[in-house]
């Protein structure tokens, strides 16, 4: 079968090979984990979306190929329908969608209880990204443990419920870590950023009744300050206000959700924060660079102010599932805003260049393959 591979550590090597088929008798990834007896499921591929991380992996920023080859299957968002259940798997059955979890346990604790979203070892197993292969192919099989079940009626959604897991356990974390206030109850939001992140972000944090502000860089109107204010949030551009004017106007955040993949951003976003605020970074920043910040006023001002700096990747199975259940709430609350996300269909795993070519276009809000 087709797959859309790159040679890690090798500049723009993005290409198309033959793999062969899996079966429900196959292992992934012996090298991490191995699936128990009858716990294997089938899947066939319907869609694999693509981020910033697959460019950057193109890039040979990162990512590393499984033990004993030379290549990594790329693709960490998937999106299809079973095919095949072992004899112990009741959770799923053939025909069922599903999407499927990007990391594998490692050996620490969290990874035991079932946390490797939270692994304390330094190297992370993730399908498509780091020593696993992952989903741009056209069947892949995996332990029904990470096979998670997208409602029928939401499967127009189903390629974004990685990034939506990405999003829902950031807010989680921070909701988890603020439980130090012992009451916190926030009332306004800053999302710094309004690619697909910051979009859901947007979604999850109004469907809680808080009041949001998404900034971006292009003044609108364009289709991110539509689905931002078609999810009830406020769009601003931040090319026609900085971040103190902002909070001028508004007032300053309980909440900052970070999504801009800017390192600058980051840390300005410290100066902005109200008295017990919590900043979460979500940002994948890649490379180096340096940001010059007034150390002494931010240290003074968060010290005095009591504020958290939480930072969160990757999403669990619980994430996953909490995020379907924000796309689905959303899809109530704002029918048919979300899909306005899925911008760029790409048709087939043959046509991988204009993939890549298509993840440095800036009005590509969602490039995601349709397999099968
Ligand atoms: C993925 C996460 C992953 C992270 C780090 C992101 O693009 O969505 O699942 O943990 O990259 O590799
Ligand atoms: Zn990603």
């Amino acid at each position: 079968m087709k797959a859309v591979a790159v040679l890690p550590g090798k500049k723009s090597s993005v290409h198309e090979r033959e793999i062969p088929e899996p079966g429900l008798m196959d292992q992934p990834h012996p090298h991490v984990c191995k699936i128990p007896e009858g716990r294997a499921v089938l899947v066939k591929v319907l869609q694999v979306g693509v981020d910033a991380t697959d460019r950057e992996i193109n890039e040979a920023l990162y990512g590393n190929a499984p033990p004993g080859g030379e290549h990594l299957v790329i693709g960490h968002e998937s999106f299809g329908q079973v095919v095949e259940v072992g004899a112990r798997v009741g959770e799923v059955k053939p025909g069922d969608y599903v999407s499927c979890t990007v990391r594998r346990p490692g050996g620490s604790l969290f990874d035991q209880i079932g946390r490797n979203d939270i692994t304390s070892e330094e190297v992370y197993y993730e399908r498509g990204i780091n020593l696993c292969h992952g989903f741009l192919t056209e069947y892949f099989v995996d332990d029904a443990e990470y096979i998670v079940k997208v409602p029928r009626d939401l499967k127009h959604l189903g390629v974004l419920a990685e990034p939506a897991s990405v999003c829902a356990k950031a807010i989680e974390q921070a909701f988890l870590a603020q439980e130090r206030l012992q009451v916190w109850r926030p009332r306004r939001a800053y999302v710094l950023g309004a690619g697909q992140i910051g979009l859901l972000a947007t979604m999850m944090l109004t469907l809680r009744g808080i009041e949001t502000h998404t900034i971006a860089t292009r003044p609108g109107p364009h289709l991110k300050s539509e689905i931002v204010e078609a999810y009830g949030a406020t769009y601003h551009s931040s090319r026609e206000k900085s971040l103190h004017d902002l909070a001028k106007q508004v007032g300053k955040p309980d909440l900052i959700f970070e999504a801009t993949g800017n390192p600058e951003v980051c840390f300005r976003a410290m100066e902005v924060l109200a008295h017990n605020g919590a900043l979460v970074w979500t940002s994948i920043t890649g490379g180096s660079q340096n940001v010059t910040i007034d150390g002494a006023r931010i240290n003074l001002e968060w010290v005095l102010g009591n504020k958290l700096l939480v930072a969160s990747v990757n999403g669990n199975r619980r994430h996953f599932e909490l995020g379907l259940q924000a796309l689905s709430h959303g899809e109530l609350t704002y029918p048919g805003v979300t899909q306005k996300i899925l911008t760029h269909p790409v048709a087939g795993l043959s046509h991988y260049k204009e993939m890549m070519r298509l993840l440095e276009n800036k009005e590509a809000l969602k490039v995601y393959v349709n397999v099968g």
